[in-house]
């Protein structure tokens, strides 16, 4: 490997992860490693410590960025080395909301269905991973609450945001915020089922601003050639 030239060492060791403790134990191999190196002549310029940094979607209570930091300094600081990480649900997660509009209330003596217009293909991580998204109503006008699904208009199975939920019995046309959407969301969302993506609008105070127009038929179509 004379061409070659080690300049660091790089771990990534998971995601949603809420306590300091798996960091700290997996900095401490990265800098044993990185004196094992010092000891064979390699001098090294960065630790890249990864991602993976939890939030609260439900009831986790993940620690603070600064706790984390305070965690893992006194190991990676005695390297020297340059600190490189890369947090990426922890700082948008719960900066992003999917908002939705009820397209249907189906109630039935079993199990009662909020049906959306949002569904798997803009917010797969509920089918893909089970994972638990807070669904709120945007506005609340003291109506009883019911225990639903929360489904898209898609024909799967699968197509769910949320299962078996207490919320307020909304009406067709109501909105519904479905919460912590800003990470792995919109970027694993997909034209399936001919479904155009919606747009992305960033708030800021009583600012907005659509940075991501809505998809529109055309768009799943375009760049499509047919006749050979
Ligand atoms: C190499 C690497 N770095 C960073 C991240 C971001 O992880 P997280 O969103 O959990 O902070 C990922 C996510 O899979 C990753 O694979």
């Amino acid at each position: 490997l004379s061409n070659v030239k080690v300049v660091g060492v790089d771990a990534h060791i998971g995601s949603q992860i809420t306590s300091v403790e798996p960091f700290v134990e997996s900095v401490r191999r990265l800098v044993e490693l990185v004196e094992k190196l010092g000891d064979e002549g390699i001098i090294l310029e960065h630790i890249d410590i990864g991602g993976g940094l939890g939030i609260r979607y439900r009831d986790e209570t993940p620690p603070e960025p600064a706790e984390w930091v305070k965690a893992l300094l006194p190991v990676l600081e005695p390297t020297g080395l340059k600190v490189i990480f890369e947090p990426g649900r922890s700082l948008v997660g719960n900066a992003g909301i999917l908002l939705t509009k009820v397209l249907y209330v189906k109630e039935t003596p079993h199990k009662n269905f909020i049906v959306v217009d949002a569904a798997m293909t803009d917010l797969i991580r509920p089918a893909l991973y089970g994972a638990y998204h807070e669904v709120l109503p945007v506005e609340r006008r003291g109506e009883e609450e019911i225990v639903a699904d929360i489904v898209g208009p898609v024909c799967e199975s699968g197509d769910f945001l949320a299962k078996g939920r207490s919320i307020e019995r909304p009406r067709r046309g109501d909105l519904l915020a479905v919460m912590s959407a800003g990470a792995y969301g919109f970027v694993m969302s997909s034209n399936y089922n001919a479904r155009p993506r919606p747009a992305e609008v960033f708030v800021k105070g009583d600012r907005f601003q659509v940075v991501r127009e809505r998809e529109s038929y055309g768009d799943l179509v375009r760049g499509e050639r047919l006749g050979i």
